[in-house]
């Protein structure tokens, strides 16, 4: 199948790709470099099947220039930074909003059959009940979630109006292979690991997050290229539970075989880590926990677990230390 990738050069794009491309489909891939790598794509480039093009979802013309013959589109391009999204709600707003009604707009004038649309747990914000289900209320906490909520609701209209095919999956906190430097888990690895040093832990470390690999959300993400649906569809892809903080620094420690112990930091939300400068997002969550049980019915499960897959990004930071010199907010 001829299949769009949009932000296939970044993290999670990349990894749809390449296992798409190995699959045997034609490939394309669309994005803009704007936090996308050619290091994340270099060794598929090579394929016969893979093509890239270098553009940008806010240029609607150029979109409909290349959506001929198209027949999926996985549209994983979106500005993710909670705090770019803070600092400027404007420019979120445009790519994951008007950059997504582009995309949909070209996919209906140009016939395209399903489109699987990157959604977030974000989307949900403080967690009222848990696990949080599909029907849990939509509060988001940032901009950032008002944004990819606002693309889903457009992906709703969409099918509502024309009858397209659209599943929204959203994604907990994605991490492995080529993840980019920022995030909580990056933080903890990057010290410990790389520099030699304790984590730093915002608070009491009780905070409790739902991570899942890389590897399983894709094979999730595929059953939705090999099977069709009618309509709109929304599905968490969650790691099946969640850990707190606290806990996810003392496996980073036990992975890297180090003594050492968390620091914790009483850092004010909205401010940087005296010790490592990180800026602690304000209105941070207690507790996000996905309910996947609609993702299981669909005959999937992720595979792995959190010390398996926090290994294998770890084998691969340290493979690629220079990944991780830019932190991302
Ligand atoms: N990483 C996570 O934990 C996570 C969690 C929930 C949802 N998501 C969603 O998954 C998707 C992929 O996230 P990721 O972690 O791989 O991020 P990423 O930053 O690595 O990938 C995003 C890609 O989109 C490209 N891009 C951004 N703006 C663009 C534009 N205007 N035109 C063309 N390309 C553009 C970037 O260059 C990058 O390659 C996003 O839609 C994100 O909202 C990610």
């Amino acid at each position: 199948m001829k299949i769009l990738i949009t932000g296939g050069a970044g993290f999670i794009g990349s990894h749809i790709a390449e296992s798409l491309a190995k699959e045997g489909h034609e490939v394309i891939i669309l994005d803009n470099f704007s936090t996308g790598s050619m290091e994340n794509i270099n060794e598929i480039l090579s394929m016969k099947n893979v093509h890239l093009l270098e553009g940008d979802i806010l240029n609607y013309e150029f979109l409909l220039s290349i959506m001929k013959d198209i027949e999926i589109i996985s549209h994983q391009a979106a500005q993710l930074e909670i705090g770019s999204a803070i600092g400027d709600p404007i420019k979120d707003a445009k790519t994951n909003i008007e950059g997504t009604i582009n995309i949909l707009e070209a996919a209906r004038v140009s016939n395209v059959k399903k489109i699987i649309y990157a959604s977030s747990a974000g989307i949900y914000g403080e967690a009222l009940k848990i696990p949080q289900d599909e029907e849990h209320p939509k509060r988001p906490q940032w901009p950032y979630g008002v944004s990819k909520y606002a693309g889903e609701l457009y992906c709703q209209q969409y099918s509502l109006l024309y009858g397209m095919n659209i599943c929204a999956l959203r994604y907990g906190i994605v991490y492995g292979e080529r993840e980019w430097y920022g995030r909580v888990l990056t933080e903890f690895i990057k010290r410990v690991v790389l520099e030699g040093k304790p984590p730093v832990i915002f608070g009491d470390g009780m905070q409790r997050r739902d991570f899942v690999y890389v590897g399983d959300v894709v094979e999730f993400h595929n059953i939705f290229i090999n099977e069709d649906w009618k309509g709109f569809e929304a599905y968490n892809v969650g790691g099946g539970g969640s850990v707190t903080i606290k806990e996810l620094a003392w496996l980073v420690i036990k992975l890297a075989d180090s003594s050492f112990e968390p620091i914790f930091e009483d850092t004010e939300e909205g401010r940087c880590s005296k010790i490592t400068g990180r800026w602690r997002i304000p209105k941070e969550l207690k507790c996000l926990e996905l309910d996947i049980s609609k993702a299981i019915n669909k005959g999937w499960r992720p595979r792995t677990k959190l010390e398996d897959g926090v290994m294998r990004e770890i084998n691969w930071i340290k493979r690629n230390p220079n990944r991780w010199l830019v932190r991302r907010v």
